[in-house]
């Protein structure tokens, strides 16, 4: 049963999700944002006995493979070798259901992007246009989106690629940007003569407005909606669908030699050519008939090309549907700063799996319940381990454990028959009843964080059953009503094992196995009679384990030590300081000395004193705060350091200082004593 009244016409459903650029492997931003909350759609659909066809696959061509090939000196396709395996393990060791995880470096795909792209040439839909392109002379070669970078028109930012900004989203022609420089060779690209092929997207722009504006304010959300008007306001450009580069699938025409697809041109195609893969001759129902419903799973940074350029792509071949819906969620932060490959400012889930097995579902739920649906969200450690140890250990888990415990303990393992409720009773299973709807509405709806409260809300629902009777002392009293107490937890846990399932798929399967359940779909649950009177239950077993601080602690310093490592490589020397008059530099009265004595000044950590011979005949005492980076100071004496004579003396705790000691701070924040080349004689002067 779809509860949702305009999806009950569809028949099937083609639910696809971003693919992923295989030149990394994936982490819990995309998880959060995409994969997690389509493998809850595709398996509550399934749930619900509907058709379904849930579509993964790597997005193989695109500048940043060849970037990335070009750095470890390697060809794309052995990077994208490597990471489509990656990614395509650790997406099926979390569970994500995909009926077909493929690629686009595949011979079929190359086959179906090109006999797209040739059946909208012969067509006349594209606009075939010479233009001028950035082309670096030094690398002999044209400078394609990411090859290119600049100052963004829009928000400034002056990190932008040539197709796109990432600050501010905005999709761009590199002609636009201020300031463009070759990624390859660092110079500055001259412009050169190349013909393209357009798609005239500025002639879809009333369709457009009236599919998307008109037709979708009310289902769409808020975040796509708002994208995609500001987008159709500003007034919609042709957009190249060719690129000068030798990666990525060839422009099927003998006058394009030396050109492919544009990545964005065949990667959506993908999801076309992966449905042939799998399906055959049966491929077409599940992109043209009207009665399927695409659902697009994406990221912010990919709304623009799910609705308006892909839109376009099949508005213009004319024989497919357009997206019911693309719900893009917003960005997730990992302990409060942006995700980034580049900076391995990211927990990846092929680690994750490794650091944590069997704890699929954890970050299943941790990601579900913080998923950043309608905001940036944050993902931290600590509330990783507060969401297992005071949800799903306390909440869930300890529901599920207590029933099925006193189950063995009173029942030898048997379901105890019901005799009659209570008043209270008879209203949990009145409430019982509405859950499946209330949770499948919100999956529908595309509300995953609210689907799963209300999951967890039949659970803490179970819990105040439990707590309220307390069945453990009930039965030394009241033995028949104990058997209903417990009946009727036992079947608000076979509920459980069936609605946890989109969420939890680890945890239902052990739930089923445990429980003895036969399988059950969606339509079964909200019933109080899922168990029979004397059905068999197994030996219980935890759901879930307490994830103690050394564990959440040991990520927490992998990630101290990362951001550490990035602030040394993004050291640069500080500006120089203004311009200083010489007879400033003058008044400075810098001399060489001695150490004659060198140890801690008594209850200060930093403060070392250092006596020193001058040269005048009288040792000067000088007290310097660098103990820390000389725990030991004896190994001073000796040395000569230089250090300032003509500071006023003063009092650092109860010692006279006579001076300055100098040091240099290196980039990683510690101080390291000047000392001169060759020996000199002490008191002599510095400058
Ligand atoms: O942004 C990305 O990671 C792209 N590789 C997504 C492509 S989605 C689809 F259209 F193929
Ligand atoms: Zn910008």
């Amino acid at each position: 049963m779809i509860y949702t009244e305009r999806d009950r016409h569809f028949k099937r459903y083609t639910v696809t999700s971003a693919l992923p650029y295989a030149n990394g492997p994936v982490h819990i931003g995309h998880l959060a944002g995409v994969y997690v909350p389509a493998d809850i759609y595709a398996r509550y659909l399934r749930a619900q006995g509907e058709e379904v066809l849930f579509i993964g696959g790597s997005d193989e061509h695109g500048v940043p493979i060849t970037i990335k090939a070009r750095k470890e000196g390697c060809a794309p396709q052995d990077i994208v070798d490597r990471y489509h395996k990656i990614i395509k393990d650790s997406f099926a060791e979390l569970g994500i259901s995909f009926d077909i995880y493929s690629r686009t470096s595949s011979k079929e795909h190359h086959e179906t992007a090109a006999a797209y792209f040739k059946k909208l040439y012969d067509e006349g839909k594209f606009v075939e246009k010479v233009s001028m392109q950035y082309f670096d002379e030094e690398a002999g070669c044209f400078l394609a989106d990411r090859y290119i970078t600049g100052t963004c028109p829009h928000c400034g930012n002056e990190h932008a690629y040539g197709d796109q900004c990432e600050a501010c989203g905005t999709s761009l022609n590199a002609t636009d940007l201020i300031n463009p420089k070759s990624a390859l060779s660092g110079s500055k690209p001259v412009l050169k003569e190349t013909k393209h092929w357009f798609l005239p997207l500025d002639k879809d722009e009333p369709w457009l407005r009236q599919w998307i504006l008109d037709n979708h304010k009310s289902d769409w959300k808020v975040n796509v909606y708002g994208q995609c008007k500001s987008w159709i306001d500003a007034g919609l450009q042709p957009r190249a669908v060719t690129r000068d580069l030798d990666w990525g699938v060839k422009v099927p025409l003998d006058e394009a030699q030396g050109k492919v697809l544009y990545v964005w041109f065949d990667a959506p195609i993908g999801y076309i050519s992966f449905t042939k893969q799998l399906k055959g001759d049966d491929w077409e129902k599940w992109w043209k008939s009207d009665d399927t419903k695409l659902v697009h799973f994406i990221g912010k940074d990919n709304i623009v090309f799910h609705c308006i350029i892909f839109p376009s792509m099949l508005h213009a071949d004319g024989s497919y549907i357009l997206p019911a819906n693309v719900p893009a969620n917003e960005f997730l932060n990992l302990e409060g700063d942006k995700i980034s490959t580049s900076r391995n400012w990211a927990v990846w889930l092929h680690e994750y799996l490794k650091d944590f097995p069997g704890k699929q579902d954890v970050l299943r739920y941790t990601l579900c319940s913080n998923a950043p649906e309608t905001k940036d969200n944050d993902f931290t450690w600590k509330d990783f381990q507060l969401k297992n140890n005071s949800e799903l250990v306390a909440i869930l888990g300890n529901f599920v454990n207590r029933t099925l415990v006193l189950t063995h303990k009173f029942y030898d393992g048997k379901v105890p028959a019901r005799g009659t409720l209570t008043e209270t009773e008879q209203e949990v299973v009145k409430e019982l009843a509405t859950f499946p709807e209330r949770i499948g509405r919100s999956i529908e709806n595309h509300r995953f964080r609210e689907a799963l409260s209300e999951m967890m809300n039949l659970a803490r629902l179970g819990n105040k059953h439990l707590t309220d009777t307390e069945p453990w002392k009930l039965i030394k009293t009241d033995p028949a009503r104990t058997a209903s107490v417990m009946n009727l937890s036992l079947q608000i846990c076979a509920n459980l094992a069936i609605l946890c399932a989109p969420f939890l798929p680890f945890t239902a399967d052990k739930m089923h196995r445990i429980m003895n359940l036969p399988a059950m779909g969606w339509q079964h649950a909200g019933s109080a009679n899922l168990l029979t009177e004397g059905h068999t239950i197994e030996k219980p077993e935890l759901l879930f384990e307490q994830i103690d601080d050394s564990a959440i602690q040991a990520q927490i310093d992998r990630l101290l030590q990362t951001k550490r490592q990035n602030e040394l490589e993004a050291w640069r020397p500080a500006d120089v300081k203004p311009v200083a008059a010489f007879d400033d530099f003058g008044k400075i009265d810098i001399r060489v000395a001695t150490v004659l004595e060198c140890d801690k000044v008594p209850k200060a950590d930093k403060l070392l004193r250092f006596l020193l011979d001058d040269g005048s005949g009288t040792p000067r005492t000088i007290v310097s705060g660098i103990a820390k980076f000389y725990p030991n100071p004896g190994e001073l004496v000796g040395r000569q350091v230089c250090f300032i004579a003509n500071f006023a003396p003063r009092k650092l705790k109860g010692v006279e200082s006579q001076g300055m000691i100098l040091s240099a701070e290196d980039k990683d924040g510690r101080l390291v004593l000047i000392t001169p080349g060759q020996a000199v004689a002490d008191g002599c002067s510095v400058g």
